[in-house]
């Protein structure tokens, strides 16, 4: 393995879901892109975002105190890479890009149609790490497509691809891979006999 010290460089984490962060205040709603998302805890749930101070949607969420995430599919990338493209305080996205709402139940921020899957979140916590702020928000309401994932939660790839961003602006198309479970007492077992 290579080993280097430009730590500036650090996009081996890579892919991650490209998921599309909402919030509404004072009558006006805004969508914007997020990869550096995910799950903070189970109990209560929460779900955190790394968010840059300067982004619309931050403002937002701040008067509000709420913000939504939405998980859209394959066939939606486009729209999940514009409204990444663009400043709410420049645009309506909702009306440029035709972005039709759900009706969220908990909160004000807004749920996408288009998403097959989406958190109500309030927000908890919002603190400064580095040029981004990390914000935490409990989970009050999921929305979900029900044919899209089984009766335990997990996603069918046949029925929905998530958007998978890779960095400069580079995204996967899954397409067919499926999904495998591997149980991690099982794993550890054949690893241990493996190198027994
Ligand atoms: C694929 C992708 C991922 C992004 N991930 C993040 C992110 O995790 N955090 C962030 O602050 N901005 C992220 N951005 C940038 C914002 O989405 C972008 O600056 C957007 O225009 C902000 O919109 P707003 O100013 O209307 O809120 C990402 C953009 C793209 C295209």
């Amino acid at each position: 393995m290579k080993i280097s010290e430009e730590v500036q460089r650090f996009g081996y984490h890579y892919p991650q879901i490209a998921a599309v962060i909402t919030a509404r205040a004072n009558g006006r709603a805004n969508a914007m892109t997020a990869a550096w998302q995910t799950p903070v805890s189970s109990r209560p749930p929460l779900y955190g975002v790394a968010i840059s101070p300067k982004r619309f949607t931050y403002s937002l969420i701040l008067k509000s105190g709420e913000f939504a995430v939405n998980f859209l599919p394959w066939e939606k990338a486009e729209l999940v890479a514009a409204v990444g493209g663009s400043k709410g305080e420049k645009i309506d996205k909702f009306k440029s890009f035709g972005i039709e709402e759900e009706e969220s139940i908990k909160t004000g921020a807004p749920i996408l149609k288009c998403a097959y899957g989406a958190y109500e979140c309030r927000l908890v916590s919002d603190q400064a790490y580095g040029d981004h702020r990390f914000i935490i928000g409990e989970v009050l309401a999921v929305h979900y497509l029900e044919d899209a994932f089984s009766d335990e939660g997990i996603i069918n790839l046949d029925k929905v691809r998530p958007v998978l961003y890779v960095g400069l602006d580079s995204y996967v198309d899954i397409n067919t891979p499926k999904v495998v479970a591997i149980e991690r007492l099982k794993a550890i077992r054949y690893l241990e006999e493996e190198h027994d």
